[in-house]
């Protein structure tokens, strides 16, 4: 099956009790075919309104990194771990939570294969949960941010810090974390061309070696 057809096949889910109440299944955007994909923990209100990921304050922060790092939304694929809106319910009134370990895990049906429709040379993790899910079950953003680790679904992966966390907390420097993740960001994108280029390299050569025959 073809990416459209995966995310044909996961706006129709039920498999978690996530469907009882989303308005959008949030499946993921972008370049199809692009060498770096950035995936996140799961969308809120404004994704969910939409049916777009990273497009609250989250995502025009991510949209901020991605152009000072030289990049817009049409080079890479954004997605998220979880691809329905996790929230519990006072009423009608909705607070955002993280998804849980079961709802993740059920999510998987999609994430895994949607990576392999677009085998990205590069993974770029935003946040710990994601980096939990992709590239090891105890990840730890404070240590291993912006390391490059073997990954089953893409040539590598690394993790970097969460927008929403770097609006909430402050955390990790006086801009709250702002500069390492375009770094982190700038990093990815370097390492996706620099793969996809030795690819195509390899690619070529052994075309000419088979046409030689
Ligand atoms: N946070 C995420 O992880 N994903 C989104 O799409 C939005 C906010």
């Amino acid at each position: 099956m073809n990416l459209d057809q995966w995310e044909a096949k996961a706006k129709a889910c039920k498999k978690c009790g996530l469907a009882a109440k989303r308005n959008h299944v949030v499946f993921g955007e972008g370049n199809a075919s692009a060498p770096l994909v950035l995936v996140g923990e799961g969308p809120g209100e404004e994704e969910d309104r939409t049916g777009r990921p990273f497009v609250g304050r989250a995502g025009q922060l991510l949209d901020r990194a991605l152009a000072e790092a030289g990049l817009d939304r049409t080079m890479v694929y954004i997605c998220n771990t979880v691809k329905c809106r996790a929230c519990d319910w006072d009423g009608e009134k909705a607070s955002n939570r993280p998804p849980s370990a079961e709802e993740t895990a059920a999510c998987r049906r999609w994430l895994l294969p949607q990576l392999a429709a677009i085998r990205p040379e590069v993974l770029l993790c935003l946040g710990a949960p994601s980096a939990r899910n992709l590239i090891h079950p105890d990840f730890k953003i404070t240590r291993e941010r912006g390391k490059y680790f073997p990954c089953e679904f893409a040539r590598t992966a690394i993790a970097t810090m969460h927008p929403a966390y770097i609006l909430r907390n402050g955390g990790g420097g006086a801009d709250g974390g702002y500069a390492l993740l375009v770094a982190d960001i700038a990093r990815a994108w370097a390492a996706a061309l620099q793969l996809r280029d030795g690819r195509a390299a390899v690619t070529m050569a052994e075309k000419e070696h088979t046409s030689d025959r």
